[in-house]
């Protein structure tokens, strides 16, 4: 009984304090504050898709600091912060905000009203604390008006990609005496020369015309090189032309300069760099620069983290990296180099490159250089992600140290070199992490390491085009299977029907014998999408409030965290669904004997199957029928026989197909729907085939086996050859895409257009 009345006293009185302590919650968040949340809840009308405002609530006597999206001051529980980004994302109607609703916020610090359709502000910006405004993805094409003490307080600034031209009223930012950013990316519709009035706006620290502006004409240089505190200039994809002024040398608090993808052109003027002593973040990649760049000009550049300068095909710049000798005090983390006509005449790797240890991102790719191939700087390195060689003429071998492991080498592309031996036994041991790895086009022998298994994560292997023999691994993990132009013999593996996640196997033109596996089918090639967790890519960036991210991985391969990424910064990412739409087989140009399995019929995902230039017998399975997604078949050149199913006319996605020489025989189907598309070409070869697009009729005609000698012809470049081959090249051209993406600076990073 005791007890129990204990229990009672105890329990009123955390009841009594629990209720003391929402009271004096209450009283923080202001009354006015509390109804002038209200109102703005009531002018943003959400509509049934948003949920921003739910904890918005008017009937209980709730804290409104304790409300999402809204932030108080700890001590006086004055809303400080607020962030209504996206609140009116799926109402498209476009609308006029009124700012006077946010005037009962006087202690207003920073508002947040990304995404929301805006056309403008009713009123005076004039909160009189207000130091961050972001007013990104919106549409406004007039500048806010500004007033009171916002003049004063106001540093951070973003109008990306609104619809502001370059007759908007940037006058209007000049009254800003205290800004320090300003955003103004993005705005497609903004052509012409970058408005003059940027000149006065003397104490801005981070300036942003960049990602896909049509900005013009020269860099007006008095303009630019005014703003002396300039710590981050962003000028890219635009189409800026010209020299790049040389006084941009004198602006000495630089950190960030990025020019790329413009039309910059003649030299790179070699006093840019020296007074820049805190630049970390240089892209001058794809422009137009011609003569030299020397590296030298980069020796005072201590803090130089991200180097880029790509160039474009038939480039006229040089690049070296050699002379005049010069003392490397740089650590980089990001280098692109790449198609720059590198140390001519020797082709020389880059000394430095010696001494580099912080390393994540190499791309040297398309230069020409000659020497052993530089594996070190995947031992000198542990924190390198991603290297790409591509397409140089470096040779020797490619070696590992066993004992230097990479963890987080993501991505490795040495292919179109002359490397030769064998690649190391315990390659997946030390680079147990590879996304990618690409070292087709070499002069690779031996056998594919069975360590490869051990990559746990792998989803593209590419070993095309070398001289591996024996088998291939057990144990792969991997989605797209890239083996064609090697020795490799023997029967194909029953192990490879475990590569379930397989969405492309091309073992085309190697010594494969033997029967095709029937549990070929059992692998759902695409079916069930499997490379799900996109390939999506981004780089140590910078956000525009000054400092390079240190953190970021360089390949983020978390959809979530990608979009979460997008939203926070500007890192250009991707993601690779274009390997959701292909799928296919490719065992063509081997020695595979025996029936097509009727299994492969279950193959209901695939998109192409080429079993072309073998030694296959029987004839086409009648369950072929059910490729329903099938876009190209290809049986020729094998020794089929029989007459072709005539349920292959279902077969609507169809459109390059081909049986030629074979021994097939009796009336090809109907040339209706999409058999129809297909010429004497797809049919030709067949002694005992008749009728149309063939000119042989069937009526009457007896099959006589000196007809098949005079109706045999050579092999042409037929139309279909053709279409084939633009069919392969463009779903190469994808998968190269996608690589390429990860080292070309973002093509795909622009935001889609919101008008
Ligand atoms: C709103 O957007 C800004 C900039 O895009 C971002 O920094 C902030 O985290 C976003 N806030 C919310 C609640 O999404
Ligand atoms: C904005 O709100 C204020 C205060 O409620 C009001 O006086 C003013 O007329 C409004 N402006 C417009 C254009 O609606
Ligand atoms: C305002 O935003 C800046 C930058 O995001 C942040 O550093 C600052 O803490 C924010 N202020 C408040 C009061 O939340
Ligand atoms: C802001 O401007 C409005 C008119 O748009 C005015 O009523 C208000 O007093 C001004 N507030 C400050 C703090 O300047
Ligand atoms: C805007 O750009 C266009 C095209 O370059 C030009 O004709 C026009 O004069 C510019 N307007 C202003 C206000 O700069
Ligand atoms: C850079 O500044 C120096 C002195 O501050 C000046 O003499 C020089 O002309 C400037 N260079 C350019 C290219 O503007
Ligand atoms: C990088 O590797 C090269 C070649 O093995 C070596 O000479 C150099 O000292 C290494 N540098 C560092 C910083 O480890
Ligand atoms: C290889 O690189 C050279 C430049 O070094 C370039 O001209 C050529 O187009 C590249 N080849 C391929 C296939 O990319
Ligand atoms: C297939 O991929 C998934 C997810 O990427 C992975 O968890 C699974 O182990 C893979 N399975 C095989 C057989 O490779
Ligand atoms: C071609 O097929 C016919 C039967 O359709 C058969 O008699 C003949 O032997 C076959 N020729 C070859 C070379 O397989
Ligand atoms: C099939 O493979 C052969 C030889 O590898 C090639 O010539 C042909 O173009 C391929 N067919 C298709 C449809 O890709
Ligand atoms: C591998 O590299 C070769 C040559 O550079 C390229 O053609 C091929 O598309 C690459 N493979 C993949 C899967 O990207």
């Amino acid at each position: 009984m005791k007890n129990c009345y204990s229990l009672f006293v105890w329990v009123y009185f955390c009841t009594l304090f629990g209720r003391l302590a929402y009271k004096s919650s209450t009283l923080g968040c202001t009354e006015g504050e509390r109804i002038g949340l209200l109102k703005l809840k009531q002018a943003f009308k959400p509509g049934s898709s948003t949920s921003a405002f739910s904890s918005w609530d008017i009937a209980q006597e709730t804290d409104c600091c304790a409300w999402e999206n809204v932030k108080c001051d700890f001590h006086n529980k004055r809303v400080v912060q607020l962030s209504l980004n996206s609140t009116k994302l799926y109402d498209d109607s476009e609308w006029y905000l009124n700012f006077s609703l946010f005037l009962p916020f006087q202690e207003l610090q920073n508002l947040s009203l990304n995404q929301n359709n805006l056309r403008g502000f009713h009123g005076v910006v004039n909160s009189s604390k207000l130091q961050m405004l972001d007013l990104g993805w919106n549409k406004m094409d007039v500048i806010p008006f500004f007033g009171g003490d916002t003049l004063h307080s106001l540093k951070f600034l973003s109008l990306e990609n609104n619809w502001f031209t370059n007759s908007s009223n940037f006058n209007e930012l000049t009254k800003l005496k205290a800004l320090e950013t300003l955003n103004l990316g993005y705005n497609y519709e903004m052509v012409g020369h970058i408005p003059p009035v940027i000149s006065r706006m003397t104490s801005l620290k981070a300036l942003s015309f960049g990602g896909g502006s049509n900005l013009n004409g020269f860099l007006p240089k008095q303009g630019l090189c005014r703003l002396r505190k300039l710590e981050e200039l962003d000028l890219s994809w635009n189409s800026f032309s010209g020299v790049i002024p040389s006084c941009l040398g004198n602006l000495t608090s630089l950190k960030l300069l990025d020019l790329s993808n413009n039309y910059f052109s003649g030299v790179i003027p070699p006093t840019l760099f020296p007074n820049l002593k805190l630049l970390e973040h240089v892209s001058l990649s794809f422009n137009r620069f011609q003569g030299t760049f020397s590296f030298s000009s980069l020796s005072a550049n201590s803090k130089l983290k991200v180097f880029e300068l790509q160039s474009q095909d038939k480039n006229e710049l040089k690049v070296d990296t050699e002379n005049p000798p010069w003392t490397v005090l740089f650590q980089l983390k990001v280098l692109r180099l790449s198609n720059c006509r590198l140390n001519e005449p020797t082709g020389s790797i880059p000394s430095f490159l010696l001494n580099q240890y912080q390393l994540r991102l190499v791309d040297l790719s398309h230069n020409k250089m000659v020497g052993n191939d530089p594996s070190w700087l995947i031992k000198n390195n542990t924190k390198l992600e991603l290297l790409n060689l591509r397409n140089n003429s470096f040779t020797g071998s490619f070696l590992l140290h066993p004992n230097r492991k990479n963890l987080n080498m993501v991505q490795l592309d040495a292919s179109m070199n002359q490397i030769h031996g064998e690649l190391p036994k315990f390659i997946g041991t030390v680079l147990p992490n590879l996304f990618s790895l690409n070292m087709s086009v070499n002069a690779l022998q031996g056998r594919i390491p069975a360590s490869v298994g051990d990559m746990k994560i792998l989803k593209i292997l590419d070993l095309g085009n070398n001289d591996l023999f024996g088998e291939i691994p057990q144990r792969l993990v991997v989605g797209v299977l890239l083996l064609k132009g090697n020795n490799l013999d023997g029967l194909i593996p029953s192990h490879i029907c475990d590569l379930k996640n397989l969405t492309i196997l091309d073992m085309s033109s190697n010594k494969f014998s033997g029967s095709i596996p029937t549990c070929l089918y059992q692998i759902p090639f695409g079916s069930k999408k499997l490379i799900d967790d996109a390939f999506t890519t981004s780089e140590p960036g910078w956000y525009i409030d000054g400092s390079v991210d240190e953190d970021t991985n360089v390949l983020i391969t978390d959809v979530e965290e990608e979009i979460e990424f997008m939203s926070k910064n500007r890192f250009e990412s991707y993601k690779g669904n274009i390997l959701y739409y292909i799928s296919g087989i490719d065992l063509s140009q081997n020695k595979l004997t025996g029936p097509i399995p009727d299994e492969l019929g279950y193959l209901t995902s695939i998109y192409t199957l080429n079993l072309s230039h073998n030694h296959l017998t029987g004839s086409i399975p009648k369950t072929f029928s059910n490729l329903k997604e099938i876009e190209s078949l290809d049986l020729s050149y094998n020794l089929l026989s029989g007459e072709i199913p005539l349920e292959l006319t279902q077969l609507n996605f169809l459109s390059v197909f081909s049986v030629a020489y074979n021994n097939l025989s009796g009336s090809i189907p109907d040339t209706e729907a999409q058999f129809g598309t297909f010429g004497e070409s797809s049919y030709e070869g067949n002694s005992l085939l008749c009728g149309p697009p063939l000119e042989k009729s069937c009526i009457g005609s007896s099959p006589s086996p000196t007809d098949s000698v005079t109706l045999s012809p050579k092999p042409k470049d037929t139309f279909w050859d053709s279409f084939l081959w633009s069919f392969l090249v463009s779903s190469v051209a994808a998968f190269s895409g996608i690589i390429s993406l990860l080292y070309s600076r973002g093509y795909y990073r622009q935001p889609f257009r919101s008008r």
